[in-house]
C-alpha cells in the first residue's frame, strides 16, 4: 500500500511527537511503500524566516533518519522539491467550493492563536489535497486532529472525477493511536504551543532538569497515591519497561513512593531511549552531504511519481 503523510517543519521534535505519530510512521515503513515529506509549502503559513525555515527542513530530515527511518525502504522528500505539487493544488482549487473550506475548525483555531488569516492559510486543505492526490496515496496516516483536512481531500477527489472523469484515487485516512496521547510537563497534552514538551535530542541533563519540572500534587512520599490521576505517571508508564512499571504502581497504591524518584527514573528511562538516535543524528549533522544525497534521490524518486498523476489531471481537464 502507498502510505504518505506530511510534517510541518516546526523546530525540535518532542517526545510526544514520537509517541504520537513518528514511532507510527517508522513502523509503517515496513511492509509498505511509504512516503513521508516534509511540508515547507504549508510551514510557509507561519514560518516567516528563510534561513529557520531551512534549519528546520534539515532538522526534520536528521531527525526522522535518527529515528530510524529507513532511506532504503521510504521515501523521505521535501514538498517544495515537488512543484509540481502546486500546480496540482491549482487545478484542485478550481473545483473546491468556498464552503468547504469555510468550515475548517483548523483554519479557525490557527487565525484564533493569531497566525495572519493570509489566502493561503485559507487554501492550506486543498494543498494537503494536493499532496495526497498527487502520488495516489492509499492509506494516510495522521492524528486526530487531520481528521477534517482528509474528509476535504475525498471530497475534492470525488469532485474532480465526478466533473472530469475518473482521475484521483480516494485515500483512506488513519487515524493514529491515540491512547499514546503524552501528557506535557503541565499535564496538558504536550505540545510546543503550550511551553510544556521534553525533546527527543535533549542530553541527558537537560531531560532530567525538565523532568524535575512536571506538575504533581502535594501528596506526601507515605501516602497511598492514585497512579491513574497522576500525569507523571502516564509519562512513566510510556517509558519504563513493563516489570518497573507494575512495581511503581504498586508503591503508589500502598504508598511510600515519592515523586522525585519517579521523576529521576523516568528521566533515565527518556534519556536511554533516544540515547542511539542521539547519536546517528550528531553523525549526521557532521555529514550534511549524506543528508542532502538522501534527500535527492528521494525527490527524484518522488517527482517521478507525481509527474504521472499530474499528467492525468492536466489531461482530464484540458490545460497544457
Ligand atoms: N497538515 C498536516 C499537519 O499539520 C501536515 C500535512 C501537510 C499533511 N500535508 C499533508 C499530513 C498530507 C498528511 C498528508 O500535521
Amino acid at each position: 500500500m502507498r502510505v504518505l503523510s506530511g510534517i510541518q517543519p516546526s523546530g525540535a521534535l518532542h517526545v510526544g511527537n514520537y509517541m504520537g505519530a513518528i514511532r507510527q510512521y517508522i513502523d509503517l515503513q515496513r511492509g509498505n511503500d511509504a512516503f513521508y515529506f516534509v511540508a515547507d509549502y504549508h510551514a510557509l503559513t507561519s514560518v516567516r524566516d528563510a534561513s529557520k525555515l531551512r534549519g528546520y527542513v534539515f532538522d526534520v530530515i536528521v531527525d526522522l533518519l535518527a529515528l530510524g527511518l529507513d532511506p532504503e525502504m521510504a521515501t523521505l522528500f521535501v514538498q517544495s522539491d515537488v512543484p509540481e505539487t502546486t500546480e496540482l493544488a491549482w487545478l484542485l482549487t478550481t473545483v473546491t467550493p468556498m464552503g468547504w473550506l469555510e468550515k475548517c475548525v483548523s483554519y479557525k483555531d490557527k487565525v484564533h492563536q493569531g497566525l495572519s488569516a493570509d489566502h493561503g492559510l485559507f487554501a492550506y486543505p486543498v494543498l494537503q489535497a494536493a499532496d495526497i492526490l498527487l502520488y495516489d496515496s492509499d492509506l494516510v496516516p495522521v492524528g486526530q486532529d487531520q481528521k477534517q483536512h482528509l474528509e476535504i481531500t475525498r471530497d475534492i477527489a470525488e469532485r474532480f472525477n465526478h466533473v472530469y472523469g475518473e482521475t484521483f484515487k480516494l485515500p483512506k485516512p488513519y487515524i493514529l493511536d491515540t491512547v499514546a496521547v503524552v501528557p506535557g510537563l503541565d499535564g496538558r497534552k504536550m505540545s510546543k504551543s503550550y511551553d510544556n514538551t521534553i525533546e527527543i535530542f535533549d542530553d541527558p541533563k537537560t531531560i532530567l532538569k525538565k523532568c524535575k519540572k512536571i506538575v504533581t500534587d502535594s501528596t506526601p512520599v507515605e501516602a497511598p497515591k492514585d497512579p491513574d490521576k497522576d500525569n507523571l505517571f502516564q509519562l512513566f508508564k510510556l517509558f519504563a519497561p513493563r516489570d518497573e512499571v507494575l512495581e511503581v504502581e504498586a508503591r503508589y497504591r500502598a504508598g511510600g513512593i515519592g515523586y522525585g524518584e519517579v521523576k529521576t527514573r523516568l528521566a533515565e528511562h527518556i534519556a536511554r531511549r533516544f540515547a542511539e538516535p542521539r547519536e546517528r543524528r550528531a553523525e549526521l549533522v557532521a555529514n550534511p552531504g549524506r543528508v542532502l544525497e538522501v534527500r535527492k534521490a528521494a525527490a527524484e524518486k518522488a517527482k517521478r511519481e507525481a509527474r504521472i498523476v499530474l499528467d492525468r489531471a492536466r489531461k482530464a481537464c484540458g490545460v497544457g
